[in-house]
């Protein structure tokens, strides 16, 4: 009915707009500045991260009723654009009708003074309202956009791997099961859970992961990307680790681990190109609000776009931090995994920017990575980037099918699940690689966000499943 009449303030307030008529605005009020004869009223729409100015006149009917809205109410504008008079804004609006939809009163849980991000997570129904998660959100559908674009333009296939699986992609045990059988009356067979009586006839889980199936497409059509929602029942109440989130799964046949290095770098780059491209006034307000914290935001990502990502082996980068000097928490050592310390030294003091770290310990990685002929390391690589840490987890696959038996073997792993995996290996097996890239830490580590439940819209998280 009425969204077809109605202007986004996106079009309003874009550089180039001259197109000065008469229009329809609806949104949200963000403040109202009351005159003598005019009131002021900011609104946004949620299209774009500024502010459109509304001049209300006395001589419209409901004035009083306009001048005296709280922060949130719904309203609607038809009106007069004209060149502004006042600073900050190029055009506003002369309203000629003001419709109220929905006031908010006192109780509205956004005022302007309590807004912490800890409180608007007990908010978080709300939270997209604010003029922080507006960019945050705005930026995240942009990156999701770019990268569709990206891996299309390099000739990828997007593939739906399925959500339900009877495998465990990772071999980490971290799974949630999903099950109809009733908990309160499980079927057994001699003491144990008869699966059998279940939905699907056996054991399965929400998927950790993607790439078993990527495998399995990339040796038909050569390049497919996944990207898609993962679930891992870790218990890391971290500000870094979700139990849902959404991974992009490139896996590429004929390819190894440099090819995934520079794929890698280089998806990492155009997200950021197109963060300020497309987001500009999203990344220039969330730039404002890391030089609060004494952080450079906008310079940090461009220094990163124009420059190569450091690239050194596990073992150098165990050197590098065991020679640092530096005071750690955890100890550092040849066979040990690197901890978050480690990985931040590496990024944010030793070379001040992304490092890939690739060829670590098999027993640190997954069964299913290319054995190194060393015997010790796997092809790996782990994209590290300054303030976050792991981006990227990627690795050459283990291709021939006998090395693949006999690591399965050492970890002792159930194979029956996993047949049709293996059969990748006996039939025409091709050299192939890949990387999962975690959504959620490419937008924390673009827009600044220092808490992962803070760019993603209802996170799930130990003990938390709300909204
Ligand atoms: O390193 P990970 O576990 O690698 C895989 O899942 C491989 N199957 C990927 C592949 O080769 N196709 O996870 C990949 C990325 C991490 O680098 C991180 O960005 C993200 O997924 N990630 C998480 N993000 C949020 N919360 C968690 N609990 C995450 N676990 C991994
Ligand atoms: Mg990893």
């Amino acid at each position: 009915m009425i969204f077809n009449e109605i202007t986004p303030i996106r079009h309003i307030l874009s550089p180039d707009f001259a197109d000065y008529k008469i229009v329809t605005v609806a949104g949200w009020v963000r403040s109202v500045r009351k005159g003598k004869q005019f009131s002021f009223v900011a609104m946004n729409d949620g299209t774009t991260q500024e502010n459109f100015q509304i001049v209300v006149d006395q001589k419209v009917s409901n004035y009083e009723e306009v001048s005296s809205l709280l922060l949130g109410s719904s309203v609607q504008f038809k009106g007069q654009l004209v060149k502004s008079q006042g600073k900050g804004q190029a055009v506003e609006m002369q309203a000629m009708e003001a419709k109220v939809i929905c006031r908010t009163t006192e109780e509205y849980p956004l005022q302007k003074k309590s807004t912490s991000y800890e409180y608007l997570r007990e908010v978080a129904h709300l939270r997209p309202r604010t003029q922080t998660f507006g960019a945050v959100f705005r930026l995240r559908s942009i990156l999701s956009f770019a990268t569709h674009e990206f891996f299309t333009k390099r000739g990828f296939y997007y593939l739906n791997s399925p959500i339900i699986t009877a495998v465990d992609a990772e071999g980490a045990g971290e799974m949630f099961n999903v099950t109809t059988l009733d908990l309160n009356k499980l079927p057994t067979t001699e003491g144990r859970i008869d699966y059998s009586k279940d939905y699907f006839g056996k054991k399965t889980n929400l998927t950790v992961s993607g790439q078993l199936a990527g495998e399995c497409f990339a040796m038909g059509l050569g390049k497919v990307y996944t990207f898609g929602p993962t679930f891992r029942s870790e218990n890391s109440n971290t500000a870094r680790h979700l139990a849902e989130f959404w991974m992009i799964e490139p896996e590429v046949s004929f390819a190894d681990l440099d090819d995934m290095a520079d794929l890698g770098s280089a998806y990492v780059k155009y997200l950021i190109t197109a963060a300020l491209t497309h987001g500009q006034k999203e990344m220039e307000f969330l730039d404002k609000l890391a030089k609060e914290q004494g952080e450079n935001l906008l310079s940090n990502l461009e220094l990163v776009r124009d420059r190569e990502f450091v690239r050194i082996t596990y073992t150098d980068a165990v050197e590098i931090i065991k020679k640092s000097g530096a005071k750690f928490e955890y100890p550092c050592d040849w066979g040990l995994e690197l901890q978050t310390e480690h990985e931040k030294y590496l990024t944010d003091v030793h070379f001040k920017g992304p490092v890939i770290v690739t060829d670590y310990p098999k027993h640190c990685k997954a069964f299913y990575m290319k054995q190194n002929p060393d015997g010790k390391t796997v092809r790996a690589m782990d994209i590290l980037v300054p303030g976050v840490g792991e981006i990227i987890g990627g690795s050459q696959r283990e291709d021939d099918f006998q090395k693949l038996m006999t690591r399965v073997d050492e970890l002792k792993m159930n194979k029956e699940a996993l047949w049709w995996y293996f059969d990748l290996r006996r039939f025409g097996s091709v050299p192939h690689a890949g990387f999962g890239l975690g959504l959620e830490r490419a937008v924390m580590y673009i827009t600044g966000m220092k808490n992962i439940r803070d760019v993603i819209p209802f996170p799930r998280t130990p003990k938390s499943a709300d909204f």
